[in-house]
Parts: C-alpha cells; sequence; structure tokens
C-alpha cells in the first residue's frame, strides 16, 4: 500500500514572527533555496519512495501552512483538527479544514479552549497513541482524544522549548522502531518510554544529531528521511535494516522544522 501524504508548496513560506527558538525574524529563509529543498524532499518521497502526494493550495500569510503535520492527527478517515496555541497560526485551522472536508475526511473539531497541534504533538506507536504536552498541546486534549477514538494515549512532557513538539524529538518507525532524543522529555517521560519500547527498539541520537532535527523524519517502508545529519546516525539506521535518505533542509530548521514537519500522512 503506497503511503499517502499531505504537503503544501513554499510559495508564501518565511520567518514572519517569533513562536519557537528556531526563529529569528532577522535570520530570512532564503526564498528560492527554500523552494528547492522543498522541492527535492517532495522528489524522494514521490520518486524514490512513490508516495502519493496530495497538496493543499498555499495561502498568503499563513507562512507555517507548509508544516502540514501541524494540521490534525489523523484516526482511519478522521481528522482531529489541531487548535493553534499561538495566534499566528490559527488562521490555519480554516485552510486545513477546509482541505479534509473537500477531501472526504471526516473532520473533529476540538473545544476552542483545548490546545493541540496535530501530528506535531502526537504519533502512533504500537497499539498506543504518543502525545507531547506543555509548549503547545495541553495535555486536556489527550484525555479528550482518547476517549473520542477509544484509543490508548501515552502522555509525554517536553521539557525543552527547543523541542516544542513531538515530532521534533520522537519518531516512530516501521517494526515498532523508534528514534528519539532523551534529552527533550522529563525523567518520568523517559521512565515510560523505556518500559514501553524495548532497549534494541530504540534508536537514541545524540546532542549533536538532535540539533539537526535528526528525529524530524518521514518512515515511508524501510527507508528513513531526515535533514543532512551524523554518519554515526546512518551506520545505526542501516544497522537496524533502513536505508537512510538525507537531503538539506536549511531553511526549514529557521522556523524550527525539518522533513516530518513538512508531511502529513492521511
Ligand atoms: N514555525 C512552526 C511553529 O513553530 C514550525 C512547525 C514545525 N512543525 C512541527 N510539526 N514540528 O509552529
Amino acid at each position: 500500500m503506497t503511503d499517502k501524504i499531505l504537503m503544501c508548496r513554499p510559495d508564501y513560506y518565511g520567518i514572519e514572527y517569533e513562536i519557537n527558538p528556531w526563529m529569528n525574524v532577522k535570520v530570512q529563509a532564503d526564498h528560492s533555496l527554500a523552494v528547492k529543498q522543498w522541492k527535492n524532499l517532495y522528489d524522494i518521497l514521490k520518486n524514490d519512495l512513490n508516495a502519493d502526494i496530495k497538496l493543499i493550495e498555499p495561502k498568503k500569510d499563513v507562512p507555517d501552512l507548509v508544516f502540514t503535520a501541524n494540521a490534525a492527527v489523523m484516526h482511519e478517515n478522521k481528522a482531529i483538527l489541531s487548535r493553534f496555541k499561538h495566534q499566528q497560526r490559527q488562521p490555519e485551522e480554516k485552510y486545513f479544514a477546509g482541505w479534509f472536508q473537500q477531501n472526504g475526511y471526516e473532520i473533529i473539531t476540538l473545544m476552542e479552549d483545548m490546545n493541540f497541534e496535530g501530528a506535531g504533538d502526537a504519533l502512533y506507536l504500537g497499539n498506543s497513541l504518543y502525545a507531547g504536552y506543555v509548549p503547545r498541546t495541553g495535555i486536556s486534549s489527550h484525555l479528550y482524544i482518547s476517549e473520542l477514538l477509544g484509543i490508548h494515549v501515552i502522555s509525554l512532557e517536553l521539557i525543552s522549548d527547543t523541542f516544542y513538539h513531538l515530532d521534533t524529538c520522537f519518531c516512530p518507525l516501521k517494526d515498532d522502531y523508534l528514534i528519539y532524543y532523551p534529552g527533550a522529555f522529563d525523567t518520568y517521560a523517559n521512565k515510560v518510554i523505556e518500559s514501553n519500547v524495548p532497549s534494541e527498539k530504540r534508536i537514541i541520537v545524540n546532542d549533536e544529531e538532535s540539533s539537526y532535527f535528526t528525529c524530524n523524519a518521514v518512515n515511508i517502508g524501510d527507508a528513513v528521511v531526515t535533514n543532512l545529519t551524523t554518519k554515526r546516525f546512518t551506520k545505526i539506521l542501516e544497522e537496524k535494516g533502513f536505508r537512510h535518505f538525507q537531503t538539506d533542509l536549511s531553511e526549514f530548521m529557521k522556523a524550527g522544522g525539518a522533513a516530518k514537519c513538512l508531511t502529513l500522512k492521511i
């Protein structure tokens, strides 16, 4: 079965505000380079890995719409839409809602006061949905989603503003492997991860790799796509039977994002 992925061309992408420590309006993304980097990622996913890529129309004044991971968390044919914490990203909600509606998905809208940032903060591993909280997503959304969908949700506290979404430090892979960065989680969350994921399935990135957003990876079959990272990481992935694709996403790092943030499996 081919993976279906939602992406958004970076036509209006730029650093227009600062809502995470990676963003600095004085360090602008090089627009033509960003367009090239996005296209390279798109080509790897589409041509090398045979993904079926769907596109949402880019819109002016919502530069972060490119980060489709934050549209929603998917469950079967349902899209549980995000409720962005920052007012700068809230206008994206209606565009994502419209896209899901037009494309035959059932949309679920959370209460207005419930912050939740979609697959940026909620990722399936095994039979559970692992969900990050504090920086962007409120923990009350976890229980709500668990009851709504009848699924087991495991809450993980994120302790660093640098890794403000779960997908910046945690990436489930095929066969229940997990790439993650322990430094982004509190002690209890680390214990939860260690007791749920067997040690031979855990791929731990080091401080250097975490700073290249190595955990922000797209997994399709046995392929793992990341921003440029270390040889050490490639070696570990290959030892576990994965193929590693690297592509430079420097211009998206300036907004606090990399490969996985630019995609949403739908
Ligand atoms: N500038 C965006 C923000 O701060 C980046 C989002 C990255 N998305 C993600 N799923 N990690 O909201």
